[in-house]
């Protein structure tokens, strides 16, 4: 008998408008749909596109400031897998923001006991001015190692001590992505796909990253 919870869900989690409520529906359904901002989850069964065919909760978290510290507490223990949206269309101009958000989830002590793999989709590529995959791995590992010397600093001189949080990868080495407890991969993709809304997405990299888990 184990106690152990099963984590059987794979998370769709980052910044508002990142596209991640389009791939839920394009994972699911293939179909291109109009979407809001999020205020609740979506959760469905998904199955994996490989012979074994295994089944998986998908779920897509609301990125809106407010609401997205609540929704990831409620579902980071459940995570077989964290899918991260990234806008490669705006990453630049909001390269602060997604490394915070990346770091309040490496840092996370239930995420990194559980070491879900974490998915990095760098989404919209359909768009000409995105970033590609291997930038944005360049730049949020660059961010993640400043974040991770401010952050310690301010906790020391708080009370004196590290605190509580995990520290973020090897001590004494610049930060990337080899030194986290989980599997990481870096995938390109668009919801939309590149022909336009009535077309398919271009989301096999994606698919296939997913198939693996
Ligand atoms: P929140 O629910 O607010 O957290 O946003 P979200 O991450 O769920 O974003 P959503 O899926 O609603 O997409 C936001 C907007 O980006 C919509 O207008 C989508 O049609 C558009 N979008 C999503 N993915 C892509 C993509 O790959 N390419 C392009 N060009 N637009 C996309
Ligand atoms: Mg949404």
């Amino acid at each position: 008998f184990s106690t152990k919870t099963k984590r059987s869900s794979v998370l769709l989690v980052g910044l508002c408008d990142s596209g991640k409520t389009l791939l839920f529906s394009r994972l699911l359904a293939g179909r291109f749909t109009n979407t809001q901002t999020s205020i609740s989850e979506n959760s469905a069964n998904y199955k994996t596109k490989n012979e074994k065919g295994t089944t998986w909760t998908l779920v897509d978290l609301p990125g809106h400031e407010s609401l997205r510290p609540q929704f990831l507490e409620r579902f980071k223990a459940s995570a077989r897998a964290i899918v991260f949206v990234v806008d490669s269309a705006v990453f630049q101009k909001e390269v602060k923001d997604v490394a915070e958000l990346l770091y309040s989830l490496l840092t996370d002590s239930v995420v990194t006991r559980n070491a879900p793999t974490l998915l990095i989709a760098c989404n919209k590529q359909d768009i000409t001015m995105a970033k590609s995959a291997k930038l944005i791995q360049q730049q949020l590992e660059k961010e993640l190692n400043t974040l991770r010397m401010t952050r310690s600093a301010a906790l020391t001189s708080q009370d004196g001590s590290d605190g509580t949080a995990v520290h973020l990868g090897k001590r004494g080495k610049d930060f990337d992505f080899s030194q986290l407890p989980m599997k990481v991969e870096f995938v390109e993709c668009s919801a939309r796909g590149s022909k336009g809304e009535d077309e398919d997405a271009d989301i096999e990299a994606l698919e296939r990253s997913l198939a693996k888990l």
